[in-house]
């Protein structure tokens, strides 16, 4: 951290085109954070407009080293329109959060309802396994641990990371949630989500005026560890 910090002083003090470039890059690394918002009442929707779509855009341009499977782009899947990507983004803005939030089944739902009750968009991000090859795979396996899945779902959660990113950038707060009553097959129908999509995170973005709605932190962040606490230098010298 403390090299870090020494290289961001020095970037501050020569403020190339590569220093700032660098510099706002770490800020929104470092500025990304997990921040939900709870409200018992529906805030206003506020709509994002455009700004949705050059989020969307951004987190497009994660790495992926496989096109999905092409049962996944067939012409009668509507989310698809024929991509290779191997992740779906299946996008609500404020109004239909609202909307979602009285069509859920309330008895698995926990906080959902409150989160979508605040939110300015939601977005579910599915990605794309492949079709088992295996016919005897035990029931309770979502997807057959091949090395190709690994890479689909690798290449999701970038696109997921960009999206944070990009939105952090933007001043909006987020939270990657695994999604809860929102990976149910009752949501999935209702949003017209094929089943052959695996939901890997709901985003949610929330406005930063949020009235007497609860703002909630993560556990987990104050407990990050320096790198030198899971990197290590090899040297074959
Ligand atoms: C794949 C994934 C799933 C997550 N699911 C949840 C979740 O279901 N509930 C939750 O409270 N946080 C969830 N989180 C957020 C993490 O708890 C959070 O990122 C972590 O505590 C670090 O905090 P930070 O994001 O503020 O740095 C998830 C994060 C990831 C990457």
């Amino acid at each position: 951290m403390a090299a870090v910090r020494m290289a961001l002083n020095q970037i501050h003090s020569t403020p190339t085109r590569s220093g700032k470039l660098l510099l706002e890059t770490a800020q929104a690394i470092r500025n990304r954070q997990t921040i939900k918002v709870l409200s018992g009442d529906d805030l206003p929707a506020q709509g994002m407009g455009e700004g949705l779509d050059q989020l969307l855009d951004l987190a497009g341009w994660a790495p992926f080293h496989r096109a999905c499977d092409s049962s996944h782009r067939s012409p009668d899947d509507s989310s698809s329109s024929g991509a290779i990507e191997p992740w779906r983004f299946h996008v609500l803005d404020a109004a239909n959060c609202r909307t979602l939030r009285q069509r859920i089944p309330l008895e698995q739902a926990g906080k959902i309802p409150n989160m979508l009750a605040a939110a300015d968009a939601l977005i579910l991000a599915t990605w794309l396994p492949n079709p088992n090859s295996q016919p005897d795979l035990p029931a309770e396996c979502l997807f057959e641990p091949s090395m190709a899945n690994m890479e689909h779902i690798a290449a999701a959660s970038a696109a997921i990371q960009n999206l944070l990113l990009a939105a952090t950038a933007h001043g909006i707060r987020t939270y990657w949630s695994s999604g809860g009553v929102l990976r149910s097959a009752q949501v999935f129908e209702l949003l017209g989500i094929p089943t052959e999509q695996i939901l890997l995170g709901a985003v949610f973005f929330f406005p930063t005026d949020t009235g007497e709605a609860d703002v909630v932190s993560s556990k987990l962040r104050a407990s990050r560890s320096d790198a030198s606490g899971w990197s290590r230098r090899i040297n074959l010298g």
